[in-house]
């Protein structure tokens, strides 16, 4: 990794992220694996989105803590989201799964990337979501197809589909 590619994240709001997830976490709803996470996505204009972990007796329609703060953010009108704190009380250090690393994929920063916050019981350990999902699938392929006449009415890259 660059030295310019270091995830940076200010120290109040990184704590902020970390005690939002945290608490996120007491809501989960894990009457199966009894394993609770909780998440907290920041957007763009620094507005934070909460979600835990939701099971279900179907077990496959399990939702994850990061998926439901995220989906939390795009319903209330965000398309980017700048950093996701994750919190399990069980397991420190819990990073998220293969599936929520795609979900998150779709909406990280043109820019930049998405700092994933770890809770290691402390100030918090960051990783990129690059780091996690490298040489994602993403939009960004989809455009590249619509360059080459592959596909069409793609939605702006900028906008996410919005
Ligand atoms: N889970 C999350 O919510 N996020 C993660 O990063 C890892 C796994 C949930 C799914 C399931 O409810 C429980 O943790 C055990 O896998």
């Amino acid at each position: 990794m660059q030295p310019q590619d270091k995830p940076a994240i200010d120290t109040d709001v990184r704590t902020e992220l970390l005690t939002r997830a945290r608490a996120a976490a007491e809501h989960a709803y894990v009457p199966y694996s009894h394993f609770p996470v909780g998440a907290a996505a920041l957007a763009a204009d620094g507005s934070i989105h909460t979600g835990c972990n939701i099971e279900n007796a179907s077990y496959g329609l399990t939702i994850c803590a990061e998926r439901t703060a995220v989906s939390s953010a795009i319903s209330a009108g965000h398309r980017q989201i700048v950093a996701v704190a994750v919190s399990a009380p069980n397991v420190p250090r819990t990073t998220p799964c293969g599936a929520c690393r795609q979900f998150l994929n779709e909406f990280r920063p043109g820019t930049s990337g998405m700092i994933i916050v770890l809770d290691d019981r402390d100030s918090g350990e960051l990783v990129l979501l690059n780091e996690l999902l490298p040489q994602a699938f993403g939009p960004q392929n989809l455009h590249a197809a619509e360059l080459s006449g592959q596909v069409s009415s793609m939605p702006p890259r900028d906008d996410h589909g919005g």
